[in-house]
């Protein structure tokens, strides 16, 4: 297992559309343990392979991070159902120190294949719900910026490019 290195906006394979797993095998599963050991050390909820820039169709999520012990991994997934609404204040290890309001269903069926290749369906509610469309998104090139108002976009991208400059000063002070 390895700790990959999460991308952040405004990365631009970010927005690549993630192509479907052909196979599960070793390679997808190795895939699987690194961004589950990357996703507990960040910590997060959830990390989805576009974000390790890797543009397959591929995520993982464990509500208890960073602790972990209820980890969910899915291959391939497609909604089954999608019902109600539920307004949840969202984090994304693409947008460090951000949050924000985003309504999304409030219950969602994903059936997806697991680290076997086998099928299976999760249901999932509020915060599993939430995890799992936030996660899907990833696989669309779609992100939290894209659920806020214009103004809010503004702000965030503002404060992206605050962090990227931060960055980029602490990485040129590494070298010197
Ligand atoms: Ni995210």
């Amino acid at each position: 297992m390895a700790i990959r290195k999460v991308l952040v906006y405004p990365d631009k394979r970010l927005r690549e559309k993630a192509r479907p797993v052909d196979r599960v095998d070793d390679s997808i599963r190795r895939l699987l343990d690194d961004l589950a050991e990357t996703m507990y050390a960040e910590p997060g909820v959830g990390l989805a392979a576009p974000q390790v820039g890797v543009a397959l169709r591929v995520f993982v999520i464990d509500l208890k991070s960073p602790e972990g012990g209820e980890l969910h991994e899915f291959v391939n997934p497609r909604f089954v159902s999608r019902e109600g609404e539920v307004s949840w204040k969202e984090g994304c290890l693409s947008f460090p120190g951000i949050s924000e309001e985003v309504t999304r269903a409030k219950r969602v069926a994903l059936e997806a294949l697991d680290r076997n290749g086998e099928r299976f369906v999760l249901e999932g509610e509020d915060l599993l719900a939430v995890a799992m469309q936030h996660e899907y998104d990833h696989l669309e090139g779609k992100l939290l910026i894209d659920h806020v108002s214009f103004l809010k976009k503004r702000l965030i991208r503002r404060e992206m490019a605050k962090l990227a400059a931060e960055r980029g000063a602490a990485a040129g002070a590494e070298v010197r």
